[in-house]
């Protein structure tokens, strides 16, 4: 299917034979929408026709909804306070900036980075005290990253929210809940593909990375692709979470696996200052 080949092609995102049938439901939506009957025409809408651009980015975003929630693993974000940013601190004490740099790559509508910019909040007064810390949160779905800049939730995604974490940081707003504007300030929304290879080049300087229950959307050489940019982004030193059940086995060897009291992570050991292409 030529449709299957197109959407791996720009976004990296595979659809083996057995979940073709989830492709096929999604083109169909847009084949509604757009009042058009074949799937030979609908390629073309994406291929042809002036409006791809805007048809693939349709597409796209009927692909790629994606669940999560409010601290939706809790043993990596305890690791992450108790033990990973104390060693990113110790490793960039010696910079002049005092500047901490955390992208949530795959951010959905918005709970990770927001549940990262609390945590971040926490320790404002304590180990990240005079530290800037700068939140990046990106997705290829525009309309989750939509829902995300307005940071209202129902039930469902705060289902994991400590009634501390509810009260200190959300008003209700009819039966949600919105997000203060103190966890909000420190969060960019923007839109990346992770299989753009020229934009990748250019999120730099990353201290810690989640990038998590993303790839498993993607086949083997498109993972390799994604964690070489990954690693090339991170500063030596840098931390690299993924999903509960995802690993780097296969994908990359360059990455140090740090086992975690209920968690594992990936360091880029400070040794390591080279590049490698991701190509
Ligand atoms: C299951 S959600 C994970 C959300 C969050 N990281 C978490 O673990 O709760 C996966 C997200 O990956 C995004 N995604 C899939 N392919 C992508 C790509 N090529 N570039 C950027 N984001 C992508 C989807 O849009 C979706 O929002």
């Amino acid at each position: 299917m030529r449709i299957r080949d197109l959407i791996y092609e720009v976004a990296g995102i595979f659809h083996p034979d057995h979940k073709l049938h989830l492709l096929l439901d999604r083109c169909g939506r847009r084949m509604t929408e757009l009042e058009v009957n074949t799937l030979r025409e609908y390629f073309e809408y994406l291929t042809i026709k002036p409006m791809r651009q805007i048809e693939l980015v349709a597409l796209l975003n009927e692909i790629t909804i994606g669940e999560t929630c409010f601290f939706r693993n809790q043993p990596q974000l305890d690791a992450l306070r108790q033990i990973v940013i104390p060693k990113v601190l110790q490793a960039r004490s010696k910079l002049p900036q005092r500047r901490l740099r955390v992208w949530s790559a795959g951010c959905s509508t918005g709970e990770e980075p927001y549940t990262l910019s609390m945590l971040m909040l926490e320790e404002a007064r304590g180990r990240l005290k005079d530290w800037t810390v700068e939140i990046l949160a990106t997705d290829l779905n525009e309309r989750s990253l939509t829902y995300a800049r307005n940071a209202i939730y129902g039930a469902h995604s705060t289902r994991h929210l400590a009634p501390y974490y509810r009260q200190k940081y959300f008003s209700p707003v009819a039966d949600q809940l919105q997000l203060r504007t103190v966890a909000r300030g420190s969060v960019t929304f923007s839109r990346l593909n992770l299989s753009d290879d020229v934009r990748m080049t250019f999120m730099k300087n990353l201290d810690v990375v989640f990038c998590c229950n993303v790839l498993i959307y993607f086949d083997l050489a498109s993972k390799r692709r994604v964690i070489q940019h990954l690693y090339n982004n991170l500063q030596p030193g840098g931390y690299l979470f993924l999903g509960h059940s995802e690993s780097l086995y296969k994908v990359s060897d360059e990455f140090q696996l740090v086992h975690l009291p209920g968690a594992t992570a990936y360091v880029k050991e400070p040794g390591h200052k080279g590049e490698r292409r991701a190509l």
